[in-house]
């Protein structure tokens, strides 16, 4: 159990863990598991009951080569990964996820996890955009699948894991900021109890962000609505930069005008997408994997067929996604789930018709920079491409708020929840192997709270100034159609002005309405001092690139340009400075795949 610990910080009561989890997705709940398991005292916070954090809504699978349907190796599965993210991806850390991926995957297994069947008792794998056999030869089958609700099975698998074995939740509990101390050191969280507004000081050991991505920083996105970037904005307030935040990635199939998520895996199950004229159109643009190429040449290439009026519908603003011909009990087998989304936000039944479809806003590639254990990192100089870097003490960053960086420019689909159980269960490891529970804690400044104290004063105390909700409209409006899919000079050169304008105003934030829903505005209002950093790090960062390279798509520099942009953008919240560091080139036991030209 905690200490609770009667001397205070700035004011506020103090409990004391080993470590401190924030969040409670799929990354959050695997580390606390090892840790739990091996005795490890952890805490998890979330503001949501953990089985309603994003992860439940991952679909199509996981990605590992387990060679259940054809042969596969881990090799192919690293091929893969590196040339889907651009090259951008650090080659080391790709090889160990996909190292690490098969014994991840089966370890969910005996857990429980209930993935579907072969005839012959092995995990069903279906095939997923990118993932090859051979170094790209044709489409392999490596997506561990439930049905269509991968993420669901994977989350009710780790959270009654969890509760077995005695890791404390802390439910709708958010984080607020990090405290760290003169050295530097992370030393726990300032967290707000979201029932009652109480706030709390949790002194930790080892703080690990898990807070998902921040996809509802967009006016169209798959995320859910908690997903605001809390984990970043908290890194961001603290002083640690932010890695590649240009690269966002677009889902091909979000339903027209719902943003809801259609997974890949109807593709992968021999769905289609079609133009205005009927045709198949991706044949044109990837002759070999056709509707499986990669997302980010997915959704440029539907972006073209619209922009060149093959759109469909009345504002020839979508294309349609085709599964009839996949059969009844084959969609109620296979993509249940899916049947259903398509009934109720686009009005229209797959066994018999197709889908409207959209390219979506849906995961953030860049995020808090971490190594392999997921240690927070920063260089050490000014110039991040002298390459050497140090660890910030005390604090850690797992799923899709940290960069490790295994999906450089574009992350192939299934290796979300790889590398959510991957880089948790490596993270947890760690933790355990340098023994954490025998250290002791670091020195707690007394004051450490005091500047999110003040910041929530000012916004409880604020009567006029900027809305909340306008505030955030304006924030989404702007990421929006300042730095879309495709992307330019003028645009995002507005774009940057635009969102230092809206930051400039944070200080005047105000609720409008305290009377009814007091806590649940309030803590819009919080998420919004996170989805501030995060957008200024995507609009800033993106200005700065002048290539197109994986989702970064820039219509004035149309070309990958590796010797001048072959390195990874750090962002600095304190005077929206950018520097830059090496990617990682070299893995550790096997040849670099050195960058080529992209076709598929
Ligand atoms: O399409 C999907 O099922 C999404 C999977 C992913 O983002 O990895």
């Amino acid at each position: 159990m905690a200490e609770i610990l009667s001397h205070k910080i700035s004011g506020l009561p103090r409990r004391r863990f080993d470590s401190v989890i924030v969040g409670a997705g799929g990354a959050g709940m695997r580390c606390s598991l090892q840790l739990a398991q091996s005795g490890v005292n952890v805490a998890v916070l979330s503001k949501v009951f953990p089985t309603r954090s994003h992860t439940v809504a991952a679909q199509g699978g996981i990605g590992a080569s387990l060679g259940n349907m054809s042969e596969d190796n881990w090799y192919w599965h690293m091929f893969d990964t590196v040339k889907g993210s651009d090259y951008l991806g650090d080659q080391d850390a790709i090889e160990f996820m996909c190292r690490e991926a098969t014994s991840a995957v089966y370890e969910l297994e005996h857990l429980g996890m209930p993935f579907d069947r072969n005839e012959d008792g092995t995990i069903y794998q279906r095939p997923f955009g990118g993932h090859t056999a051979n170094l790209g030869e044709k489409p392999v089958q490596r997506a561990c699948a439930a049905a269509d609700r991968t993420g669901h099975a994977l989350l009710h698998t780790l959270y009654q894991k969890n509760l077995e074995a005695k890791t404390q939740f802390f439910i709708e509990w958010m984080a607020l900021d990090l405290v760290r101390n003169d050295d530097g050191d992370c030393v726990g969280v300032v967290a707000l109890e979201m029932e009652t507004g109480d706030l709390m000081f949790f002194e930790s050991k080892a703080t690990v962000l898990a807070t998902g991505g921040a996809g509802r920083i967009w006016a169209a996105s798959t995320n859910a609505f908690i997903n605001t970037g809390d984990g970043a904005g908290m890194a961001a307030r603290a002083d640690i930069p932010l890695q590649d935040m240009e690269f966002w990635q677009f889902h091909p199939t979000g339903v027209a005008g719902a943003g809801v998520l259609i997974t890949e895996g109807v593709r992968g199950e021999g769905g289609v997408l079609l133009n205005s004229d009927g045709e198949r159109f991706m044949e044109r643009y990837a002759p070999t994997l056709k509707d499986l190429a990669p997302r980010d040449f997915v959704s440029r290439s539907m972006g073209q067929e619209i922009n060149e009026g093959r759109g469909c519908g009345e504002n020839k603003d979508h294309v349609l996604l085709k599964l009839d011909h996949l059969g009844e009990e084959k969609i109620l087998k296979k993509l249940p789930s899916i049947r259903e989304i398509a009934i109720k936000f686009a009005n229209v039944d797959p066994i018999k018709d197709p889908i409207p479809v959209v390219p979506t806003i849906h995961y953030q590639m860049g995020g808090i920079p971490t190594d392999i254990n997921g240690q927070v990192i920063i260089p050490d100089s000014q110039d991040g491409m002298q390459g050497s870097h140090s660890v910030v003490e005390g604090l850690y960053a797992i799923g899709e708020c940290a960069c490790v960086s295994v999906h450089g420019a574009n992350r192939l689909g299934t290796n979300s929840l790889l590398d959510l159980i991957v880089f948790g269960r490596a993270t947890g490891r760690y933790l355990v192997n340098k023994n954490i529970s025998a250290e002791g804690h670091r020195r707690v400044p007394s004051d450490g709270a005091d500047k999110t104290i003040e910041r929530i004063k000012r916004l409880d105390s604020n009567k006029s100034g900027e809305d909340v909700m306008e505030t955030g409209d304006l924030i989404r409006e702007t990421t929006q159609k300042y730095c879309g899919v495709f992307r330019n000079e003028e645009l995002l050169k507005k774009g940057v002005e635009k969102i230092l304008d809206i930051n400039s105003s944070m200080d005047k934030l105000f609720i409008k309405d305290k009377s009814s829903v007091f806590n649940t505005a309030r803590i819009e209002a919080i998420e919004i001092f996170n989805m501030i950093e995060v957008a200024k790090a995507t609009i800033i960062s993106a200005d700065a690139r002048k290539e197109s390279r994986g989702a970064h798509s820039h219509d004035n520099f149309a070309e990958r340009d590796d010797k001048s942009w072959m390195k990874h953008t750090l962002w600095f919240s304190e005077d929206n400075r950018l520097d830059y560091k090496p990617v990682i080139l070299k893995p550790s036991s096997v040849e670099s795949f050195a960058p080529k030209k992209r076709t598929f």
